[in-house]
């Protein structure tokens, strides 16, 4: 190591030794970079630590202009600690360790973002010891761009680790509908979050999808667009499979596993209802009704209402039961009262 860093103070820091310690801060920000990259601009620029693994301290000025702090900040506002010349003592003694000494760099500036982080999936498994990405292994460090520009850059991202399931979401009518540069479809973070992503496996998280889903498919003016039905949330919670969720939500009763909107249209494989593969295509809807109803028969779909409300064309029995009551019930309600004010003015015409 000490070579390595003899010749680097060979290379940049012989003429800057007899000036007075050189104050960074103090300088405008373009002063500080082109200070910084007077040495960290050459591109052999790098370091052999202790553990013998060499480390490259080389930083691109032109990628560096171009990322979002390019524009406005320098290079202090991330490295506040190595504002003079020559640096502090660097205290790692591997590459793990030098990589780790960045890992809160962030926190000053996106705080907000970096609390939420820590309670996210991705924390929780870096606390025990696995490995999963923080800040700089989806934003980059020198060369971070706007996240969401384009905005197919989300799952690009999140898909450099789970490529299986940004495969599957490509093919699906939401990631179909992305790429086609259709504004309104869910990504990734839509549905997960960016920063405070929980486990999705949780019965809990589970069921808050129907709101999910919910928020935008009974949005009248944004599904007005493609011609969808914006009752589907309605007539789900008036169906035993709703109420249920409804009640579980509640925690009112023991947990059950009733169906989600995910559990019959999938999640990373949601179709159009009447695309050949779909889940919920007649000719399909029995084996996604077996998931759950195990033996059901080719009719079991056939007894239930899907989203639609019982009309004379649909369900007729069921409509005519429905209208039967809405008839009788009040007749029979109003005659009771009526009986009971006759009574009333008999009892009194005749004392
Ligand atoms: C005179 C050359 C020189 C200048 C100017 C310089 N550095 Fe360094 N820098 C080094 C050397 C050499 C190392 C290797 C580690 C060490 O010696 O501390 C280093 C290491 C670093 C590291 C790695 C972490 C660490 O503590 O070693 C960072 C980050 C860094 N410099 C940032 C900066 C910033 C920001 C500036 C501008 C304010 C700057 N450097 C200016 C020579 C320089
Ligand atoms: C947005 C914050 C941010 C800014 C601004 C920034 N850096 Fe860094 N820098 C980082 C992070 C984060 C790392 C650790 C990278 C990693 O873990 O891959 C790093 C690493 C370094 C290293 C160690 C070598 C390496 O690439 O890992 C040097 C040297 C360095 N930065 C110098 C600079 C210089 C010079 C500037 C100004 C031109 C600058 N940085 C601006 C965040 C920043
Ligand atoms: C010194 C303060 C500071 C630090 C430290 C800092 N940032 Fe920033 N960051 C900013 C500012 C200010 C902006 C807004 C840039 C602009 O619009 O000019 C920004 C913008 C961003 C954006 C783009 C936001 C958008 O909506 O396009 C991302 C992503 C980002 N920072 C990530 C990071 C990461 C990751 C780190 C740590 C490696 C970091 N920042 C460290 C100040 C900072
Ligand atoms: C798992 C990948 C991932 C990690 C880890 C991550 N981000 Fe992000 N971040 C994103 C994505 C994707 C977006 C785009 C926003 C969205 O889609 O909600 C984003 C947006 C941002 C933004 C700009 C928008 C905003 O919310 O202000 C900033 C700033 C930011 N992240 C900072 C950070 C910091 C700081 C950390 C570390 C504590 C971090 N991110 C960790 C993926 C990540
Ligand atoms: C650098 C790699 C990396 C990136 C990028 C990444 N993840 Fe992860 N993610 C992991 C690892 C590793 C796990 C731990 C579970 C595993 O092994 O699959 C995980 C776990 C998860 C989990 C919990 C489910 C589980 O299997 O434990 C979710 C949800 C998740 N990530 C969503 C996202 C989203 C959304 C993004 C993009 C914003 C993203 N991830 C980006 C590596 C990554
Ligand atoms: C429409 C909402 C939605 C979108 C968009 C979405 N997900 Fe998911 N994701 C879910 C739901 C709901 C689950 C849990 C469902 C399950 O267990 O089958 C889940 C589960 C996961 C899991 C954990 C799977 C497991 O069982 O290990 C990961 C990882 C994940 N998603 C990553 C992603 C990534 C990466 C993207 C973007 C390419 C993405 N998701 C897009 C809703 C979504
Ligand atoms: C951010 C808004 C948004 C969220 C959240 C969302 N969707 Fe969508 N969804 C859309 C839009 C917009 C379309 C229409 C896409 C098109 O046709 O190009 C669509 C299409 C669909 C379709 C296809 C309808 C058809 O037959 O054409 C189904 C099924 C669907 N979504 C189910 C779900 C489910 C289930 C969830 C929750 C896990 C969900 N969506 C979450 C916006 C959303
Ligand atoms: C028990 C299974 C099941 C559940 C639970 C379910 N759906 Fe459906 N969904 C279907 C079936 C079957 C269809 C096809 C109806 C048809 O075209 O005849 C459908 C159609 C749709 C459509 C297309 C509507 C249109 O206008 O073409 C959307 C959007 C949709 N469902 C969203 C949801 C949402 C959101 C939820 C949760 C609130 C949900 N579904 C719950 C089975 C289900
Ligand atoms: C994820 C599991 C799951 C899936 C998938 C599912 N159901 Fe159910 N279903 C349940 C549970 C649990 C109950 C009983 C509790 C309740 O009322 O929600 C139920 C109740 C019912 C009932 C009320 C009568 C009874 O048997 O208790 C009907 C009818 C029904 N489901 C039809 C369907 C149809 C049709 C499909 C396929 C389109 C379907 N279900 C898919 C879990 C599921």
């Amino acid at each position: 190591m000490k070579s390595t860093r003899g010749v680097c103070f060979f290379l940049f820091v012989i003429p800057l030794v007899a000036s007075p310690p050189l104050r960074a801060e103090a300088s405008t920000r373009n002063e500080e970079i082109e200070t910084c990259l007077s040495c960290h601009g050459e591109k052999d620029a790098s370091l052999t630590l202790p553990s013998g693994e060499k480390q490259s301290l080389y930083v691109q000025r032109d990628v560096f202009e171009k990322s979002v702090h390019g524009a406005r900040q320098g290079c202090t506002g991330c490295h506040p600690a190595q504002a003079e010349v020559p640096h502090p003592e660097l205290k790692a003694r591997d590459k793990a360790a030098f990589v780790a000494g960045f890992k809160d760099l962030c926190k000053t500036c996106h705080f907000e973002n970096y609390t939420k982080a820590l309670d996210g999936v991705h924390y929780q498994i870096l606390t025990k010891g696995g490995s999963a990405p923080f800040c700089v292994d989806c934003h980059g460090a020198h060369d971070i761009a706007s996240p969401t520009v384009p905005r197919t850059r989300v799952s690009e991202t999140c898909g450099t680790c789970h490529g299986d399931m940004a495969e599957t979401y490509a093919k699906s009518v939401h990631g179909l509908a992305l790429a086609a540069g259709n504004p309104d479809v869910p990504v990734c973070t839509d549905c997960h979050h960016a920063h405070d992503i929980a486990d999705p496996r949780t019965k809990d998280w589970r069921l808050t999808t129907i709101d999910l889903c919910a928020k935008c498919h009974t949005n009248k003016t944004m599904m007005g667009k493609y011609g969808l039905s914006t009752n589907v949330l309605a007539s789900y919670l008036s169906d035993f499979h709703g109420m249920s969720a409804k009640l579980a939500a509640s925690g009112e009763k023991p947990k059950i596993i009733t169906a989600l909107c995910i559990d019959c249209h999938g999640t990373h494989d949601i179709t159009k209802a009447k695309d050949g593969s779909s889940q919920v295509l007649k000719a399909n809807l029995q084996k996604t009704c077996t998931k759950c109803h195990a033996g059901a028969s080719k009719n079991f779909p056939a007894a239930w209402l899907s989203h639609y409300e019982p009309s004379m064309k649909r369900a007729p029995l069921v409509w005519a039961v429905g209208v039967f009551y809405k008839i009788f019930i009040p007749f029979i309600i109003g005659g009771l009262c009526l009986q009971i004010l006759l009574h009333l003015w008999r009892v009194l015409v005749n004392r």
